[in-house]
């Protein structure tokens, strides 16, 4: 085994330091308050190379390896949760999915804006009927010949007010379930696509979510992504990845509360010490690091796998289970650590906090990963 990283991996991880700590700091609880999108900070995130990380250089990405991904994630989240969701489904899903599965046309056309950030993208999967139970579409995708009709509404769509390019998936033959579920690239400017109102959110607030309505769109065929009747399999083989990302994303909301909380600590004092030095502190402190230090592990391991070409469903579902537990139970910690000052925005763990609990809830909720990683168990895909 080997746990240490490369001189690659490092840079990327201290470049998004640096950007995290320099760039997104300042604005961030501003920005958090007022659910301002943050348009100039994800412009410089594309200039830096971190839209399109693991996209081939031939299609304008930066050719990096999953666990580089990871790092620049982690580094984004322990600041600005807003900025890291938006890169998440930008790079893991839309990039990721329209380079692994996408016709070279495909690539071609739309990944260079992409990877670039000069465009968001947006996958939209969820629907008010289908969320957890994503087979259950009723976005249908009917084959007129010449083109496919599309109509439905999507719900929680990250990204739904910015994205020009939404990989929408769809129903184009109920009667073969999930296998008649297919998978579009669709531009927003094309006529029939509704974009709804943003929603007032307890975390991710300057991240924009919208509900998106499809009515009567026209798709030409070219624009169906893979075989007929693979957008669910698409769907979970792409959303395999994202969890990764989340978990990252997790590990990072979990990490800037403990660096916050271990600077706290050393330079506030009580009855005469700084509170680094009551037991009860430092112990919670401890256990902070060693629950990192175990997230950590989960999630490098599943990105490794994914570089290794290894199947890394189950282990990308355990490390969003196990961080995202992590981030909510310690993002709490850092809170109590500051006290009242916890309790207020400028301190910044209060952020972190409402900002956990979503990494147990979207790409899939806890009970799904649970769903995930029992199924593949007892199927005796043993870990
Ligand atoms: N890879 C390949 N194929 C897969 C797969 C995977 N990881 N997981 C499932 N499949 C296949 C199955 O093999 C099966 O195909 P066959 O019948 O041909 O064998 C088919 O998909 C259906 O699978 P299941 O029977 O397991 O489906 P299910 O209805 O029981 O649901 C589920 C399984 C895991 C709960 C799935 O519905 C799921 O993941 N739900 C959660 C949805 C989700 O994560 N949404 C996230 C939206 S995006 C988002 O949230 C972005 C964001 O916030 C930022
Ligand atoms: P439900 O599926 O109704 O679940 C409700 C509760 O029941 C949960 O606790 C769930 O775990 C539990 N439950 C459901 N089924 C089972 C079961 N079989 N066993 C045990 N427990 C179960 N979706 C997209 O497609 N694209 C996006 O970009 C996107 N971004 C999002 C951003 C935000 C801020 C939010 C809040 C959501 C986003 N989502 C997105 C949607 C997200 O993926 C769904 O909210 C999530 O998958 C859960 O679906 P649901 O909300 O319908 O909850």
């Amino acid at each position: 085994m080997n746990f240490t990283l490369n001189e690659e991996q490092l840079a990327v991880r201290d470049a998004a330091r640096e950007f995290a700590q320099n760039v997104l700091k300042p604005g961030v609880i501003e920005r958090d308050t007022h659910m301002t999108y943050p348009l100039d900070e994800i412009r410089q995130m594309g200039e830096l190379g971190f839209m399109g990380m693991t996209v081939s250089p031939e299609y304008g990405g930066s050719g990096m390896d999953y666990i580089s991904y990871i790092l620049a994630l982690e580094e984004i989240s322990k600041v600005d949760n807003s900025c890291s969701v938006i890169m998440s489904v930008n790079n893991s899903l839309v990039c990721y999915g329209i380079e692994q599965y996408g016709s070279e046309e495909q690539k071609r056309k739309y990944l260079p804006k992409l990877a670039s950030g000069e465009t968001i993208g947006s996958f939209c999967l969820s629907e008010p009927e289908a969320g957890s139970d994503a087979t259950e579409q009723r976005t249908t995708a009917i084959d007129q010949g010449d083109h496919f009709l599309l109509n439905g509404t999507k719900n929680w769509i990250t990204n739904g007010g910015t994205s020009k390019i939404h990989l929408v998936i769809a129903q184009s033959n109920v009667k073969e379930g999930h296998r008649g579920i297919n998978c579009f690239i669709v531009e927003a400017g094309w006529k029939g696509v509704v974009i709804g109102a943003k929603e007032d959110k307890l975390g991710i607030r300057s991240s924009d979510t919208h509900t998106i309505m499809y009515n009567d769109v026209k798709v030409p065929k070219e624009n169906m992504l893979g075989e007929n009747g693979t957008g669910f399999k698409f769907a979970m083989k792409t959303l395999a990845g994202g969890r990764i990302g989340i978990a990252a994303q997790a590990l990072g909301i979990a990490g800037g509360g403990y660096e916050l909380s271990v600077e706290y600590a050393k330079e506030r004092a009580a009855f005469g010490k700084p509170i680094a030095n009551h037991q009860a502190i430092a112990f919670k402190l401890a256990q902070m690091a060693t629950d990192i230090e175990a997230a950590k592990l989960l999630v490098y391991r599943a990105a490794w796998l994914k570089d290794a070409d290894m199947d890394y469903n189950q282990a990308g579902a355990m490390a969003k289970l196990f961080a995202s537990a992590v981030a909510m139970k310690h993002s709490v910690e850092a809170v109590q650590i500051h006290g009242g000052y916890g309790f207020v925005k400028e301190y910044h763990v209060e952020r972190l906090m409402r900002d956990a609990k979503i990494t147990q809830i979207y790409e899939g909720t806890s009970e799904v990963q649970q769903i995930v990683i029992s199924r593949g168990l007892l199927k005796g895909q043993l870990y």
